[in-house]
Parts: structure tokens; sequence; C-alpha cells
């Protein structure tokens, strides 16, 4: 069996790209990470990726929406990637292509996005600020199928912590980012492990 081949798209910072860069890194060849694209010239995640020596591709969005996701289904497909995590991906992914890259392994959902909150509460940008500033007394981690939505694709896994609501929200933010990469990281560990099955990438005739 080849190893499982990974893309992450990131627009930002790259933390948890960074953390599942480092977990493949123990996967002894069960699954690498093929690449790291952006949509963003000045996403630190490029650097941190290009230090680790995995590959990287910047896909910016010149035209229109369609163009820019054909481009990205080239490089799925060159590369033959059997899973998509997004970290970071502060763009919505069209139902065409969703369909194209499902079509790529017998209809299976093979992309996910981690989401600091407990999902449905608090998706899209700024989440973790949001949860501070309302007080919330619980706040945590989801990953998720991805569908055409907002955050809102299947749940796979949630863990949910307490935090102290007159902590700073530097606390919020540094507690929800280490779980958020102790949990994509497992998944990573797990899918490598066959759970959830992989179907590979494989081109109709
Ligand atoms: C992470 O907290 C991730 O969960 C969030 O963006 C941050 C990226 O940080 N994603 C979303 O809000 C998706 N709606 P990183 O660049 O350091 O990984």
């Amino acid at each position: 069996m080849r190893p499982l081949r990974v893309a992450i798209f990131a627009s930002g910072t790259g933390s948890n790209a960074l953390a599942l860069i480092n977990k493949a890194q123990t996967l002894s060849g069960a699954l690498e990470i093929s690449f790291v694209l952006s949509d963003k010239a000045m996403a630190p995640v490029l650097k941190k990726a290009q230090e680790m020596s995995v590959r990287t591709y910047l896909v910016e969005k010149k035209l229109d929406r369609h163009n820019h996701e054909q481009e990205i289904l080239k490089l799925l497909r060159e590369h033959r990637i059997d899973w998509i995590f997004l970290a970071g991906y502060m763009r919505l992914l069209s139902g065409s292509f969703l369909r194209q890259f499902s079509s790529w392994h017998e209809g299976a959902s093979q992309i996910v996005n981690i989401h600091p909150s407990l999902l449905p509460a608090y998706p899209g940008a700024e989440a973790i600020a949001r949860a501070h500033q309302d007080r919330a007394s619980q706040t945590g981690v989801t990953v998720h199928f991805v569908d055409e939505g907002m955050d809102t694709g299947e749940i796979i896994i949630q863990e949910a912590l307490n935090l102290p609501s007159e902590a700073p929200l530097s606390d919020w933010v540094d507690a929800i980012h280490r779980l958020e990469h102790r949990m994509y990281s497992n998944f990573l560990e797990s899918l490598s492990l066959g759970k959830p099955r992989t179907f590979y990438f494989e081109e109709n005739p």
C-alpha cells in the first residue's frame, strides 16, 4: 500500500499546518504531506512549511472562483491527493469543487476542517474572540467534514474546554490552539491507521 497523500490548505499563521507536518514525520512513511497550499502570498505558513522541507504552492484568487478552484484541482490531480486538511483556510469550497474531488475517491468525502469552537456555536472568523467576549461557559474545538457552508459539515470529533471567563483572550487562544494541534494530529495519525477508511485517489477512465 502506498503512503496516503495529504494536502494542507492554509491562509495564515500555520500553527495547525506545522503540527500536522510534525506528526506526519513520525508516521514512518504511512502518510505524507504532499504540499501546503495558500491563497495568500504573505501567509507565514508558506515559509514555515518550506523550512520543514514541504513543497508549497501559492494559488491566489486573481480571476473568478471557478478559475481559482480549477487551478487548485489541477494540483490535487497531479499529486493524486487522497485527503485535504483545511487549517485556517479562510475560503469556502464550491459544490463543484467538492464533487470533483470526491469523484476521485469513489464519492467519499475526504476533506476536513478544524474550527476553534464547539460547532454549531460560533462558526466563521474570530470564533475564539467572540466566545471570549460572550464569556461563554464552555468552548472547545471541532474537526468536521467540509461541505459548501461555513463550518457546517458533519462533525467527526469535538472536545470541550472549560476556560475561566476572567482569563485574558491570549490564554484562551493558547489553550484552544494547543487542543487543536493535538486533535488534528491525532486525527491525521488515525487516518494512517485506516480510521476512517481512505478511498485512494483514482481517476475514472
Ligand atoms: C485556527 O484556530 C483554525 O481553527 C481557524 O483558524 C486558525 C488558524 O490558525 N479556522 C477557522 O476559523 C475556520 N473557520 P493557524 O494558522 O495557526 O493554524
